[in-house]
């Protein structure tokens, strides 16, 4: 059976459901064309604004690495140690829509049957910014982006109108999604934040906006750990931090708790998941909760800087799953475990014969004393 891995997603034709996620792998027209080179099915541009940005002094970005001899969680104590998660407190891209435009233009006129979405982002607290909204839109849809990601959710933004405060207020983030669908003709999707506390509700709000896609988890709000000799927490600028957002290994479990509730709420509308992917293994349990696409940062940022070799394993081990199996895609498998998620009291209990009653021959989770 021969296996096709390309698919429809919200109108677009993919090559395949891999993406680049928004983030420092696809933040310039060299990584870009290196991504698709090494085979990616698609980019999601880092995210396009109208404001200077200007980022702190000091790395944007490390990686939490855990050391199994020791114990110990640390950023700063080299590459040894498996990794934990990523940190990081970069901003949108500090590049203006000046600097984007032609390269969009080039990016797309070299790769043709690759899929080139554009992040953009601006405010929402006056007409100026819905503008804002309206003109990247329309900029980038004229370059011949396939689609826009509309970034609702980046975690470190101190402005009341913009990134996760948008997407943590249903009304707001289902206003900016009408404003953009408005403008734009091309497919809108809207990348929510984890950080809120039933996601349900404002997946529902941009779908009433009429995305087309929703797309999950930007980064988890939290702090680098303070190192135990110096007191100074491990990623700082003159001893201050503020709140950064966490990606990688640690948010699987975390962000495919958060799209099992969407795709369980909305099972007929498209999701890409994002979150922790570095194999292929990781990227089946979103297409199995009901993802169309997949999106990865954290392990191509680790890879060459546009994951190579991640990308090149994610084809081949989805190719082998589907062989062993007779299918020839990943459509028939897509969200077939989305069910089995239920409310706790759905869990069968044991049956009376096995309850003890307290009388295990073992208490809790203790082991038993050797000797
Ligand atoms: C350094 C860095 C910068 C990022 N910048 C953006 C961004 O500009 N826009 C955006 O939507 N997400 C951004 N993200 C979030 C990622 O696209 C992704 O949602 C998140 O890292 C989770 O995926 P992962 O576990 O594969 O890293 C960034 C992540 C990192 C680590």
């Amino acid at each position: 059976m021969s296996i096709d891995l390309s698919l429809e997603f919200t109108g677009i034709r993919f090559p395949n459901p891999y993406l680049l996620s928004s983030a420092p792998p696809t933040e310039s027209e060299s990584n870009i064309m290196r991504a698709f080179e090494a085979g990616w099915g698609g980019v999601v541009t880092k995210t396009i604004g109208m404001h200077p940005v200007v980022n702190v002094a000091g790395p944007k970005t490390k990686f939490l690495r855990a050391n199994a001899e020791t114990g110990t969680l640390s950023m700063n104590k080299g590459r040894a140690g498996v990794l934990h998660s990523s940190w990081n407190w970069e901003l949108i891209s500090d590049k203006p829509l000046d600097w984007w435009v032609p390269r969009l233009a080039r990016i797309k006129k070299a790769f043709p049957d690759r899929i080139l979405i554009a992040s953009i982002m601006a405010g929402s607290g006056s007409d100026k910014e819905l503008d804002h909204w309206r003109t990247l839109a329309r900029a980038c849809q004229e370059q011949g982006a396939d689609g826009l990601e509309l970034n609702l959710s980046c975690p470190h933004m101190d402005r009341e109108d913009m990134g996760s405060n948008i997407g943590r207020d249903q009304q707001l983030c289902s206003f900016v999604t009408q404003v953009v669908k408005e403008a734009a003709t091309i497919p809108v999707w809207a990348k929510l934040t984890p950080a809120t506390s039933d996601i349900v509700i404002e997946a529902g709000a941009v779908f009433r906006g009429g995305a087309d896609a929703v797309v999950s988890s930007n980064t988890f709000p939290s702090l680098p750990l303070l190192d135990p000799e110096s007191l100074e927490f491990e990623m700082n600028v003159d001893g201050l931090v503020s709140s950064g957002g966490l990606g990688g290994p640690a948010i699987l479990p975390l962000s495919l708790a958060k799209m099992s509730q969407m795709t369980r709420a909305y099972p007929e509308k498209s999701f890409s998941g994002i979150g922790g992917i570095a194999d292929f293994g990781h990227a089946l349990n979103y297409f199995l909760l009901g993802c169309g696409t997949v999106q990865v940062c954290t392990a191509a940022m680790l890879d060459h800087a546009v994951g190579p070799n991640v990308i090149k394993k994610l084809l081949a081990d989805t190719k082998a799953f589907l062989e062993k199996r007779g299918l020839s895609g990943l459509e028939a498998i897509r969200g077939t475990r989305r069910d089995r998620v239920v409310a706790h009291s759905q869990i069968r209990r044991p049956e009376d014969s096995d309850y003890r009653g307290g009388h295990e021959p073992q208490e809790g989770y203790a082991e038993p004393v050797a000797g």
